[in-house]
């Protein structure tokens, strides 16, 4: 995670820097600072947001044309100021350490030889003032720095093991930065007049540039005033294309709403009209030019992903294996790269991402490819994704920005993207007829207004959500396709009130967690009408028989009636395979509404951050 930026410029930068670090807090929003050349280092650091470093940068006159700034989620050092970045290097010795530094650094990674490094820079006589593996960065390049300092940063990259952006630069060359990246995102930005930046992602540059240039896997970059040069990982000169990208600015008007994250529930109807907007019939090439050849050539699915993403791939496969009739295995990225498993040539690898840039997901992809399986796909809301790139197959949601960290709109348009990917593959495997794609395209079409009906329950919720505010612990149960709306829930309302909750396959209950529960844990239970309401309904009368207090969101013809500890929310109309998509909407506004009544930051929830670009 964190946010990365640098400039080259002949103008203040400073105001371009903070504007660019306020578009990359959603990777991170410990701590924030900027540093620049003039006359000398001088920085700002702050564990308060960015745009209060904004004000402290006015206040503290922090202006030039040589810069970088970062904004962080903390890894190796707790979120105070000495472990905020711009990091300075001094030279060694004790009395270096109190002279004003000579370089200046940001990172984004981890450094996995950090405390190797540090012990033998130590040894040299190097003093550090923070806990970060980042200082040591700073420090190696120093020790290897003989004027040339895109030498000197490729000296120092190739000590690196683990992930790392960087922008780095020295006060004996003050109008270059260098950067370098692996295994973390960084790009490069052409600017006008001979300006040039680095970025964590193009969005930050938004009314910058538009010519981005986006750094490969050990490229080191040397920018300098109307100039910039490319090494790749074996350093030697590299042309990397530029493109010319639209940049959206990632900001938008809250309009009527408190919170993103509530403006974002309320956008998933026109998140899923755009999603699904051009598609007349469900054929392979949705999923791009090569997706028809692909299917013929798989007859199994592994999906990769994390967090909610990986719950819209738990979903995904009681769709692929009762509608395609296709295996599928479902695997938290951060898992699978790390285990034993058999390679299989003829299986498609599905990650499922919304910022396309999660390191575990990237690097569980990666080592499905390096085992062999090359036919890979990736549902993904962001087009110039690291994944998108790395993937021959994709289908892009259009859930448009996310900025709240606990994720909504992206996890229904996955859905829906999935849900099409499920058609998709039946077709190629004739199995699907032309009624059943008719009828799965016109229900396709009617979710938005589905959707909207559902959005109107909002004042039900938040009487349930007054309830919650004042828990510490609920569960959530599910069966089948909708235990992974369970699991949804849950992690919505954990992530952002601090109410621990966990969810469970209904029937599982009997078989340990019933134990938890008394008057004091409401249990959440998504209950369609589906084939195994029956079967629900024993499960919630087990609740009710300890003195649970149930709180069911139930079709509108499930025969489930309100009574003492039995709280009932009747969803509009029953929706069948679908339904996953409606009923995520009112968990999504529970968690919402319990994090408002318990006053929490929602947007930014503590110790997270919305792009997870470290393992
Ligand atoms: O960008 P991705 O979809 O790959 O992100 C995966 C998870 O980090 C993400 O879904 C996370 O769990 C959200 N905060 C959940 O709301």
């Amino acid at each position: 995670m964190c946010g990365i930026v640098g400039a080259v410029s002949t103008r203040n930068i400073v105001p371009v820097l903070v504007q660019g670090l306020q578009r990359l807090e959603y990777r991170g929003y410990d701590s924030c600072g900027v540093a620049v050349y003039d006359d000398g280092l001088k920085r700002a650091r702050s564990t308060s947001r960015v745009a209060e470093l904004g004000t402290q940068v006015e206040t503290d006159h922090i202006e030039g044309t040589t810069g970088i700034a970062h904004t962080r989620w903390a890894t190796h050092g707790a979120p105070a100021v000495h472990n905020a970045h711009p990091h300075f290097s001094h030279g060694p010795g004790p009395a270096a350490a109190k002279a004003p530094g000579r370089i200046a650094l940001v990172h984004n990674g981890i450094i996995e030889n950090h405390e190797e490094l540090r012990a033998a820079l130590q040894a040299k006589g190097y003093v550090f003032s923070s806990q970060t593996d980042t200082e040591v960065i700073c420090h190696l390049i120093d020790s290897v720095y003989d004027g040339d300092l895109f030498e000197a940063a490729k000296a120092a990259v190739s000590q690196l093991h683990g992930a790392y952006a960087i922008a780095v630069f020295c006060k004996d060359e003050p109008h270059r930065v260098v950067g370098a990246r692996a295994g973390s995102p960084l790009v490069l930005g052409v600017g006008k007049d001979g300006e040039s930046f680095l970025a964590s992602d193009a969005m930050a540059l938004a009314g910058v540039t538009d010519q981005i240039v986006y750094l490969e896997e050990g490229d080191v970059v040397d920018m300098q005033l109307g100039k910039y040069w490319i090494a790749d990982k074996q350093h030697k000169a590299v042309a990397r294309p530029v493109k010319t990208v639209q940049v959206h600015s990632g900001a938008a008007e809250l309009g009527p709403y408190r919170h993103y994250m509530q403006k974002e529930i309320f956008e998933q109807p026109r998140a899923i009209a755009d999603t699904l907007e051009g598609v007349q019939s469900i054929v392979p090439e949705l999923f791009g030019d090569a997706a028809y050849r692909t299917f013929q050539e798989i007859d199994n699915v592994l999906i990769l992903a994390c967090g909610t993403s990986y719950y819209s791939g738990c979903a995904a496969k009681y769709w692929l294996e009762s509608i395609a009739k296709v295996p599928t295995q479902v695997e938290i990225a951060s898992e699978y790269r790390y285990r034993d498993s058999v390679p299989n040539p003829r299986t498609l690898v599905v990650t499922i991402s919304q910022s396309g840039e999660t390191a575990d997901t990237l690097a569980a992809l990666k080592h499905a490819k390096s085992m062999g399986m090359e036919h890979t796909l990736t549902v993904c809301n962001v087009a110039t994704s690291a994944m998108v790139r790395e993937c021959k197959l994709a289908y892009l949601t259009r859930a448009g920005v996310e900025i709240g960290v606990a994720s909504t709109k992206a996890f229904t348009t996955q859905l829906a993207g999935l849900f099409l990917l499920t058609l998709a593959l039946a077709q190629s495997k004739g199995r699907l007829s032309d009624e059943q794609e008719a009828a799965h395209l016109k229900a396709m079409r009617h979710l938005p207004a589905a959707l909207s009906a559902v959005l109107a329950l909002e004042p039900q919720i938040i009487s349930w959500a007054e309830d919650f505010a004042s828990k510490d612990h609920a569960l959530f149960l599910g069966r089948g396709l909708h235990y992974p709306i369970a699991l949804e829930g849950a992690l919505k309302l954990k992530e952002i009130s601090y109410i621990h909750a966990e969810a469970y396959p209904a029937g599982e209950l009997k078989h340990g967690p019933l134990a938890l529960v008394t008057g004091d844990m409401p249990v959440v239970t998504v209950a369609p009408n589906d084939a195994l309401l029956e079967k629900l309904k024993s499960n919630m009368q087990e609740v009710r028989a300890r003195g649970g207090v149930l709180y069911v969101l139930a079709d509108a013809d499930s025969r489930i009636g309100s009574g003492e500890g039995l709280n009932v929310i009747r969803m509009p109309e029953h929706y069948g395979a679908l339904s996953p998509l409606l009923h995520v909407v009112p968990l999504q506004l529970l968690a919402y509404h319990t994090a408002v009544a318990r006053g929490t930051d929602v947007d930014k929830p503590r110790n997270l951050a919305k792009s997870v670009t470290v393992e």
